[in-house]
């Protein structure tokens, strides 16, 4: 094994990073090597110039290829003829091969699968100045503490006592309550947020004496200062001045004033996902909190998650940034309420590692475009009633006055974040977390408030569990002793499979969590709850998914979307809920999936699998969790687990809120949701169901019992066709649609298999069938990996039907070492059954877009 020399790997230094990339003319790729083998020797073997490490992620390169080539893949197409060598005997087949130890492999594109958007006020309004209507209403007593502060703190800053959420005149506390803390002399020392976002004007009066240059980069240009070049580049500008404005004769104050700001500039251009990845880490040992105001669009119809190189990233963040401490992510939740959006859709807001941060305007009162969902922690505030945050702009010594959406709101709990670790900077990831929760105070608003026991707190999927009180959090970070280090549980895949009813009625599915899988989990206490689930329907946006913990809780995971028409439902994706925080785990959950429109769109709820985040029982043997992969929920076949599976009348909690507007603009009320208030009573009605005949073959093929159903009612077919608990109407579109869907089928087999042999022919990739060359080359590993044949989702039509037992048998055995991670370019997620391919084969370049974008 010569490869295993290290010397090339100590040359790299992270420098690298910073050489040009041309993506117009020269392709690069993303790859992720084996540890301890080589990069040099592999990328020498692929032709390949090695640009460098990738960022921060451990074995991660970035290689560059000698010339450009459209839709072409260099190391896919090296890695399928290093396979059709093997099969013609021409390659030694015992001997494994540089190539085997490339374990992932990613080219990068320019174009994303989504654009990633800035989270600024929807539209902008009029705003209260000067004494035009502000002062007028003022309390005088607040004015006067107001000017008395800034006496005290030498504050001279022109626009100080505009900063409403600073220290509020008018509406009396409401205001992130910070000069309690500045007054013990905490302003953010030796603190430093990264602005991940389109530029930082470093050259402004306001925030140049704060301007971290070492932990800045301009990822668009590629040049060290990210100084805002477009006219529309000033998002980030004033996400700073929030942060970090300057204690001076410009502007205003930030929340942290005396602490480090740093941009990293990403959002001017599209750039690469290795590109992001290295985004957010960067300069993580210095950089501590990374500010991040924007995300997929806010549509309502965009489901979307970072791919894994941004995912891997995170994890490398929260286990390895300030020395092992972790980086804090802050995400602005997203401004899409208007939409129906809900930041569970958005996969960097629902990350278990990012704190998602809602916004409140000026009155307290919920703003019409902030978001609600299980994932959100906290809100703060920001634009709505007719006043907006006041802040620094890109200039000399310029100020905006119109800064908001929940992109305004993020940034203020970041600043917040910087005081914290000034006082305690060894706060972990997670205690920042647990110390948000438990300081967050109550809006007193209508909402859909529920009691969490555990924390002794209410929370809200509009709110959260509140909003951030600077003074409180400071105060608590003070003595915080830190958390265990983290565990989870993660339950087996539960099948389900079982048609969804529509109207009022949901499908529920449960699983008995016991003491003892807890305890075998080394799991002392929540955090966070994810579900990651699978769901057949032909409109996506007339779903809704309610998750009930053993305590009775109900998270809203996934709420009802009505711009979204897509036809894909849920594959694999992970919702998330802090709701739980604190609960114990052990008992009973239950997910509950809704399909509340009545219409000729239903769907069939597949599988779901729940995991359980939080404290350790005991630190020392706990475990890191290991880095992700795309195919971490693959293992839908390995864990036969079936459900019992009941119709449920649930909790539909909705009440009615307030929502604040915006005073002076009427524009700003076009898009304004009515927030239907529906408070419905639980009637939990668990109808003991018979078993369906038909329709529920991976299960019968595995010999476990069938999940239970709702009775059917209807039967028009002959009775050995299973009505799937629906109406005949739909019953007639489910069997139309089979029948067309096999007739499909057959023949995109037949097409694959003839347009297959003729893309070999001309021996180059085609960006349309990544997937089949992709599930290819990689079988082998799939295979040396156990040797178990698993059937698999996807692309694979060709593989499952064509030649793919020939390939197999080949294959087996000739990859010799192998080990865990070899899983992670596989494809075997799944089920061969003519409906469920249909589906997958339809979202085929979403599911995967991540490589095949
Ligand atoms: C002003 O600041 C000093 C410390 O510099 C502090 O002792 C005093 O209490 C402050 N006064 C007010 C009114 O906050
Ligand atoms: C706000 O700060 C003051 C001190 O300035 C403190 O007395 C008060 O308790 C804080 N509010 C909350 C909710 O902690
Ligand atoms: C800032 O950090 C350095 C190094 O960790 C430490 O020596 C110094 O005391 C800190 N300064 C403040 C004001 O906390």
């Amino acid at each position: 094994m010569r490869w295993t020399s290290f010397l090339p790997l100590l040359l790299l230094s992270a420098e690298a990073a910073h050489h040009k990339r041309h993506y117009d003319e020269q392709d690069y790729y993303a790859v992720h090597i084996r540890s301890g083998v080589d990069p040099e020797l592999v990328s020498r073997q692929l032709g390949m110039h090695l640009e460098g490490p990738l960022g921060e992620l451990d074995d991660h390169y970035i290689l560059r290829a000698a010339e450009k080539r459209h839709e072409y893949d260099h190391v896919k197409t090296a890695k399928r003829d290093l396979q059709q060598r093997r099969r013609k005997r021409e390659a030694d087949a015992g001997e494994p091969h540089i190539l085997d130890h490339v374990l992932l492999s990613q080219k990068q594109e320019l174009h994303k699968r989504f654009p990633l958007v800035k989270r600024r006020a929807p539209s902008p309004f009029a705003v209260r100045q000067g004494n035009a209507f502000g002062a007028a209403q003022a309390d005088a007593e607040a004015v006067q503490e107001g000017l008395a502060i800034a006496k005290n703190l030498s504050i001279q800053d022109p626009i100080f006592q505009e900063q409403w959420h600073l220290h509020n005149t008018v509406e009396l506390g409401h205001d992130i309550n910070v000069t309690g803390v500045w007054q013990q002399g905490i302003t953010g020392k030796n603190s430093t947020v990264c602005i991940v976002d389109d530029g930082l004007d470093m050259d402004s009066d306001d925030l140049r004496d704060n301007y971290f240059a070492e932990g800045s980069y301009d990822f668009n240009d590629q040049v060290d200062d990210p100084k805002p070049r477009l006219s529309d580049d000033k998002h980030g500008t004033r996400c700073a001045g929030e942060i970090s404005a300057v204690r001076n004769n410009v502007c205003g104050v930030g929340v942290a004033y005396d602490g480090k700001v740093s941009g990293c500039r990403i959002l001017s251009k599209v750039i690469s996902d290795a590109d992001e990845a290295i985004a957010l880490n960067y300069k993580m040992q210095k950089n501590q909190i990374y500010s991040c105001s924007w995300g997929p669009p806010d549509d309502g119809r965009a489901m979307e998650q970072p791919g894994i190189l941004i995912r891997r990233a995170m994890v490398n963040g929260i286990q390895k940034g300030r020395d092992g401490l972790g980086s804090i992510f802050v995400f602005a939740i997203g401004n899409g309420a208007a939409n129906d959006d809900n930041c569970n859709f958005d996969g960097y807001t629902n990350s278990i590692y990012s704190v998602s941060v809602g916004g409140i305007d000026r009155k307290g009162l919920h703003p019409y475009y902030s978001e609600k969902c299980s994932a959100q922690l906290v809100v703060t505030y920001s634009s709505g009633s007719g006043d907006a945050i006041h802040t620094t702009d890109v200039g000399k010594d310029l100020c905006y006055v119109n800064h908001g959406g929940t992109s305004a709101a993020g940034p203020l709990v970041a600043g917040i974040y910087a005081l914290m670790l000034e006082t305690n900077p060894k706060l972990t990831w997670r205690d920042i977390q647990w110390l948000t929760v438990i300081t967050a105070v109550k809006i007193d608003q209508e909402s859909d408030y529920q009691k969490n026991e555990a924390m002794g707190k209410d929370f809200s999927h509009q709110f959260g569990y509140g909003k951030a009180d600077a003074y409180a959090l400071v105060e608590a970070a003070k003595t915080w002793k830190n958390v265990k280090p983290q565990a989870w549980y993660y339950s087996p895949w539960l099948h389900v499979n079982h048609p969804i009813p529509q109207g009022e009625t949901g499908l529920a599915s449960s699983f008995e969590v016991t003491e003892k899988m807890i305890k075998d989990a080394n799991l002392a206490r929540l955090e966070h709850v994810t579900v990651t689930m699978n769901v057949e329907h032909a409109r996506r946006g007339d779903l809704s998914v309610e998750l009930k913990s053993p305590t009775g809780m109900v998270s809203h995971i996934a709420t009802h979307r009505r711009n979204d028409d897509a036809n894909s439902g849920y594959i694999d994706w992970t919702f998330m809920s802090v709701a739980h925080w604190g609960e114990s785990g052990i008992g009973k959950w239950t997910v509950i999936v809704k399909d509340t429109k009545v219409n000729e769109h239903s769907g069939t709820f597949t599988d779901w699998h729940l995991k359980l985040w939080g404290e350790s029982i005991d630190g020392d043997k706990q475990e890191l969790l290991p880095m992700p992969t795309d195919h971490d929920d693959d293992d839908h076949d390995h864990d036969q687990y079936t459900t019992e599976t009941v119709s449920a009348h649930t909790t539909t909690v909705a009440a009615p809120t307030e929502t604040g507007e915006p005073e002076g603009n009427p524009t700003d009320h076009i898009t304004r949701p009515l927030h239907p208030g529906k408070p419905t009573s639980t009637s939990a009605q668990a109808t003991p169901t018979s078993p369906l005949d038909l329709g529920h073959e991976e299960d019968q093929q595995n010999g476990t019992p069938t999940p239970t159903s709702t009775a059917d009612d209807s039967h028009w077919l002959p009775h050995i066709f299973p009505t799937f608990g629906v109406s005949k109407k739909t019953q007639i579109w489910i069997y139309g649609a089979s029948a067309l869907i096999v007739l499909f089928l057959v023949g995109l087999c037949a097409w694959i298999i003839l347009y297959r042999r003729k893309k070999r022919r001309m021996n180059r990739d085609d960006y349309g069938f990544e997937m089949v060359d992709h599930d290819d080359f990689d079988e082998s590993a799939s295979l040396a990996n156990g040797g178990k044949k698993r059937s698999r989702r996807a692309g694979e039509l060709y593989d499952a039907f064509a030649e793919g037992s020939e390939d197999e048998g080949e294959a087996f055995g000739l990859v010799g070492d192998s080990d865990e991670e070899d899983d992670e370019d596989e494809d075997r997620r799944g089920h061969v059954g003519g409906a469920k391919e249909e589906r997958y084969r339809d979202e085929e370049p979403k599911v995967e877009g991540s490589d095949v974008r």
